[in-house]
């Protein structure tokens, strides 16, 4: 019998993404948290039957593959109680980027880490005086929102959003302190080292690499990809233009990046949850040297689409159904 896969999102409808057309060796279906709730041993799915999404009730899955964006593990854990352990990943997708950020630092990749703390009022001075330019942004993505750069500037300082154009700028300390008590609030924010990328280039960049596990377990880079910001602006993710990494970087940066992001992942998995698949973003200072700015623990495949690349497109979509179906195929 081909094991019985269930993707897990957020609401019950067919990925509109380039459609599954076949998946022979495993039975696919869609299935909501709400669907789980409502029975003990059977679902209300939508299962793939000849490239179309057919309403069925069938029972649990062997192994599920988790597209909700959430911080929360209990909904895997209850899941695992009834299908089996490690038989869900990711079981966390909105990473704790502080987590990661520790975790990665103690770990051999610490120098890839650009500093990091947790923003709390008593930081705020310090902030102010250092006077080097910090990034400031949620402990938890929100997809690109609210990304902040405190920056000083001759004898004031200017507060930053996405683009290079201030949004206020603070002439006294006094002011600077206690704008920034009342727009962060503790304990929702981080402050980070920010990286000046290379100046060679017209427009910021950042090089993502989406790393899954494929159908022994076993990780591997199948995509890459760069985001070349728009013009004026200090971050990548309001991008103007996605492009081939070998555009912009050489093949031995490459090859290294790459080796870091096997790494992230295998670092990262176990110390956050089971991991199927991430995404590891790096930016590249002037020395060429790479920094870690963002994993992603539900990467999103949509960017890839613009390589305009079918074969990588189809790979990176195969990748966790592989891998959920060698985690079905394991003995419990
Ligand atoms: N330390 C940093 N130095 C320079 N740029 C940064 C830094 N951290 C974030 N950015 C920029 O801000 C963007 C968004 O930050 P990120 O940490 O990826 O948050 P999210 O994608 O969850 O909003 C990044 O893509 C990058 O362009
Ligand atoms: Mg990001």
């Amino acid at each position: 019998m081909i094991p019985l896969i269930g993707i897990l999102q957020s609401q019950k409808n067919p990925p509109h993404y380039p459609r599954f057309k076949q998946v022979p060796f495993l039975d696919l279906f869609i299935f909501s948290p709400a669907d789980l709730l409502r029975f003990e041993s059977h679902m209300h799915v939508l299962i793939l039957r000849n490239e179309n999404w057919i309403p069925q009730l069938l029972p649990l899955p062997q192994a599920v593959y988790n597209q909700v964006y959430t911080r929360d593990p209990t909904f895997a854990q209850r899941l695992e109680e009834r299908i089996g352990s490690a038989r869900v990943f990711n079981t966390v997708t909105q990473l704790d980027k502080w987590k990661v950020a520790q975790i990665l630092q103690h770990s051999p990749l610490g120098q890839f880490v650009p500093k990091t703390r947790l923003y709390t009022w008593q930081a705020i001075p310090s902030l102010i005086q250092d006077n080097r330019p910090m990034i400031i942004k949620p402990r938890y993505g929100h997809q690109g929102h609210g990304v902040f750069l405190l920056k000083p500037d001759k004898s004031s300082w200017q507060l930053l959003q996405s683009s290079n154009k201030p949004l206020l700028t603070f002439t006294d300390e006094r002011e600077a302190k206690k704008h920034l008590l009342t727009q962060f609030r503790k304990s929702r924010w981080l402050l980070q080292e920010f990286i000046v990328s290379d100046s060679s280039e017209e427009r910021v960049f950042d090089l993502r690499y989406l790393v899954q596990r494929g159908s022994l377990g076993q990780w591997n880079v199948t995509g890459t990809l760069s985001r070349v910001a728009l013009r004026d602006y200090f971050v990548t993710n309001i991008c103007k233009t996605i492009v081939p990494v070998e555009q912009l970087i050489s093949s031995t940066l490459k090859d290294e990046l790459e080796e870091i992001s096997l790494q992230t992942a295998q670092i990262l998995h176990g110390e956050i949850g089971h991991l199927g698949e991430i995404s590891v973003d790096f930016m590249v200072d002037d020395q060429e040297k790479p920094w870690i700015i963002e994993v992603n623990g539900l990467p999103a495949k949509e960017p890839f689409i613009f390589l305009k690349h079918p074969p990588t497109l189809q790979k990176l979509y195969r990748f966790p159904l592989e891998y959920a179906y060698f985690l079905a195929t394991q003995r419990k």
